[in-house]
């Protein structure tokens, strides 16, 4: 069913159209919800109503296992140049976090993913058809059991993703990236020995540290805020 968001100053709630919604503002009707047009509860309250965004839509998804956040899906895009007909193999899919936030700039490309674990592979599935991607494939298996090939992209998030690089460089074009995402440096280290074994690749390794900033009363970094996250390999295969 399509999703809509309802929008005033402090206040947002993503809604399936058709439904009667109860908030501390009043009831609202959705079935009158028309985007870019507002909507009133019965108390008299009003609503702008808009298309969700990513962002809106990931807010409601379940976590499973540890997710990869937006600071880090963004510099991964932005360092491995995605193009929107890109073909991604994203493994494993945990909550599907990085599957959806990746297919979402893939408007002529896709998303392979897979999970081993049922306990994820149902989140991931959940989370999938939650936010209406068509473009995502969902598949319950190792990673090592993946049969395509011809991958613009491998995102490795996994443990033990060190003993499968050598597996996925024959699945990866040249001039694809593998991204390892490694949230120590010893994950971090051991994949990076694996790549450079290949004696394939050009290796970048990031870490990107997001401050936000409080505004009300003072104008200063916010006391507390995300630290720590994870290291990105980002590798270009440049040979056969
Ligand atoms: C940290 S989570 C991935 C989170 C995901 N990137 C996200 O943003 O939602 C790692 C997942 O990989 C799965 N996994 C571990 N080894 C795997 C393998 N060999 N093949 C497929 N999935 C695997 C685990 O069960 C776990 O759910």
């Amino acid at each position: 069913m399509k999703k809509v968001l309802l929008l005033r100053k402090g206040f947002k709630i993503l809604v399936e159209c058709g439904k009667k919604v109860s908030t501390h503002l009043g009831i609202i009707d959705t079935k009158k919800a028309k985007v870019g047009q507002k909507i009133k509860t019965h108390l008299g309250n009003e609503f702008f109503v808009v298309e969700p965004n990513l962002r809106d839509m990931m807010e409601k998804l379940k976590r499973g296992a540890q997710v990869i956040l937006p600071k880090d899906m963004a510099t991964i895009i932005a360092y491995t140049g995605l193009r929107p007909n890109w073909k991604v193999l994203d493994a494993g899919s945990g909550s599907a976090f990085s599957s959806i936030f990746l297919a979402n700039f893939l408007e002529k490309g896709k998303v392979i993913t897979c999970e081993n674990d049922e306990r994820f592979y149902r989140i991931a599935l959940e989370n999938i058809k939650f936010v209406g991607m068509k473009n995502i494939v969902l598949k319950k298996c190792d990673v090592k059991n993946i049969k395509e090939k011809n991958f613009n992209l491998i995102l490795l998030d996994m443990e033990n993703s060190d003993r499968v690089i050598e597996e996925m460089d024959k699945k990866l074009l040249i001039g694809g990236y593998i991204v390892v995402y490694s949230p120590t440096i010893d994950h971090m280290i051991k994949n990076l020995k694996s790549l450079k074994k290949t004696e394939k690749y050009e290796v970048q390794i990031l870490e990107n540290i997001i401050r936000e900033w409080q505004y009300e009363k003072t104008l200063r970094p916010k006391t507390k805020g995300l630290m720590h996250t994870g290291f990105l390999i980002i590798a270009r295969k440049v040979s056969e």
